[in-house]
């Protein structure tokens, strides 16, 4: 099938469902073949299934992934992540063509936030200053005067003078985090990450009788109650490297599990027990994130399509506040 034959309208659509693939087909050696013919860079995110983090050019955190997304010289951005990552790599990189392999691949949190909505909590706060996680929408970065992510967070708000007034949004969870490693107040939206609810702090509890001398791990989007328990807290790259140097033998790790492939590759003889969720069932797994398959990612290189487009005047508006947020990095 050529790209003239695919209506790319359904394509969007059904994700690439309808397209068949040879199943003799080397996927991983044909995806790495046609990402060097077309200069084109693979970033994958830590929750990115195993196999397509194995054949990506860079695997990082949503910060460690922007900056990768801004200095790259490659003709195409492919993004193995969520629509707001793709995007802020769309705005860092205007000029190039991004690509994310299912245009669905949302995020509970930025859909928590809508644009329209938040600027009427912002003019109740008129003269606040603005600081969005990067999990959001790029009209959302348009209200917004500095973003961060999980890992500058704590720099981004400690960047603030002291008697500013600042709007935390959209992630309740990482904003209540903030203020107490801060001390200092924030005005939250009431945002939330779906698979950072959902951990069954029983089921842990068991976990650590069972395992006395594990550490037990978390990502700030977890809830305060359970980020009382933890060890350490930290974004992904953050959970990564503490489990690198670590004395410890074994972790439960209260953040998507997806990141347990590369803490296993990089401290192998460890233990690493994913933290229960609280319904038998797999919901600790980020359903957005894991709408990109190996064979979507062949058919996006290949195709050049789903393709990220954004308009001129959000690129403009919300490259102010990402580029605030590199520069404090
Ligand atoms: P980090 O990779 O920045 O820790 O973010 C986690 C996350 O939820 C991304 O969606
Ligand atoms: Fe969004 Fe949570 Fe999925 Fe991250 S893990 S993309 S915050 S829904």
């Amino acid at each position: 099938m050529t790209r003239a034959d695919i209506n790319l309208k359904d394509l969007e659509e059904k994700g690439f469902l309808d397209l068949e693939i040879d199943p003799t087909l080397d996927l991983a050696g044909e995806i790495k073949r046609v990402k060097t013919e077309k200069n084109a860079v693979l970033l994958a995110h830590y929750y990115q299934d195993s196999e397509i983090q194995d054949v990506a050019d860079f695997i990082g955190d949503s910060l460690q992934l922007s900056q990768e997304a801004a200095k790259t010289d490659a003709d195409i951005i492919l993004f193995a992540g969520v629509h707001f990552m793709a995007e802020t790599a769309k705005i860092l990189s205007p000029n190039k063509k991004v690509l994310l392999p299912d245009l669905q691949a949302g995020c509970s949190l930025a859909d928590s936030c809508p644009a329209e909505v938040f600027k009427l909590f912002k003019e109740q706060h008129p003269g606040a200053v603005v600081v969005s996680y990067v999990n959001c929408t790029a009209e959302l970065k348009t209200l917004t005067d500095i973003c961060c992510t999980s890992s500058n967070a704590v720099n981004v708000i400690k960047s603030i003078p002291e008697d500013q007034e600042i709007i935390f949004a959209p992630d309740r969870n990482l904003g209540l985090f903030l203020m107490k490693e801060t001390k200092r107040n924030l005005i939250l939206w009431n945002g939330t990450c779906m698979v950072h609810e959902i951990f069954s702090e029983e089921k842990i509890a068991r976990l650590r009788h069972r395992h006395p001398y594990a550490k037990l791990i978390a990502h700030p989007e977890c809830e305060e109650s359970l980020l009382e328990k933890a060890d350490f807290i930290g974004s992904t790259s953050q959970l990564l490297k503490f489990t690198k140097e670590s004395n410890s033998k074994t972790f439960i790790v209260a953040t998507e599990p997806g990141i347990i492939h590369q803490m296993a590759k990089e401290s192998p003889g460890k233990t690493f027990i994913p933290a229960p969720p609280q319904n038998n069932c797999a919901c600790n797994e980020c359903p957005h994130m894991k709408r990109n398959t190996l064979e979507k990612v062949y058919f996006t290189l290949k195709y050049e399509m789903p393709e990220i487009q954004l308009p001129e005047s959000i690129i403009k508006d919300a490259r102010a506040p990402i580029d605030k947020m590199l520069a404090i990095s």
